[in-house]
């Protein structure tokens, strides 16, 4: 059941090409936490006002979000990157109909150490403390006006929780070192409170 709030938002919700609650219940049951609308329409909305030839996905999941890319970009090349190959697998079935897809089924710091291919527009939505290796081997790769996007900043609350374990104070303090780095002159940068945190960065 959607809030009035929600009901409200959603008459507004005009740059989001689709959204397929079956796929999103199936990917949370494999564990796979998808795109949230707020972010779609976001993205969706960058999308429409660039003109991004070359983008790159790193954390395809099951593919729903590399599918909205598809749609939102259709004239864009896209290269999305996932290492779990089971999933990479369902991604690539339900991707068959998006002609400007590829699926990568290997790791983003491997795939990025041998590539030179431009980078456009960078969704970042893999593993949380890899951001930063990302970001660093991807942004060789981008032009000046190039867009970053990073998903899940507040990881569930644990980036401004005082009562962590080790591995998760390992993450948050990794994720930090990512904010540093997409907060300095390189980039234009601003969190958007959205969802569970979004990052959108241009290249200067
Ligand atoms: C949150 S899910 C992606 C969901 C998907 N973007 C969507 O919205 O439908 C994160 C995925 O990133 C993958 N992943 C994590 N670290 C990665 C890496 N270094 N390279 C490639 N894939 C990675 C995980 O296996 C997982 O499937």
């Amino acid at each position: 059941m959607l809030s009035s709030k929600e009901k409200f938002i959603d008459i507004y919700r005009k740059n989001t090409p689709f959204v397929d609650r079956e796929y999103i219940k199936f990917s949370k049951e494999l564990g796979v936490i998808s795109i949230e609308d707020d972010v779609i329409e976001l993205i969706s909305y960058i999308a429409k006002i660039n003109n991004f030839k070359n983008v790159l996905e790193v954390g395809s999941g099951i593919g729903y979000s590399t599918k909205i890319l598809s749609k939102v970009m259709p004239e864009a090349s896209i290269i999305s990157l996932e290492k779990n190959e089971e999933r990479a697998e369902y991604a690539k079935r339900y991707t068959s109909d998006c002609k400007n897809v590829e699926i990568i089924n290997d790791d983003a710091i491997t795939y990025l150490k041998n590539s030179k291919k431009q980078i456009d527009f960078l969704f970042l939505d893999g593993a949380k403390s890899k951001y930063l290796e990302v970001l660093d081997l991807a942004t060789p790769l981008m032009i000046k006006g190039s867009v970053i996007i990073a998903d899940n900043i507040f990881i569930r609350g644990k980036m401004y929780s005082e009562d962590l374990n080790r591995r998760n104070r390992t993450m948050v303090k990794k994720l930090k070192l990512f904010l540093e780095s997409i907060f300095s002159e390189e980039f234009d940068s601003i969190l958007i409170p959205i969802s569970d945190g979004v990052i959108y960065a241009k290249k200067k």
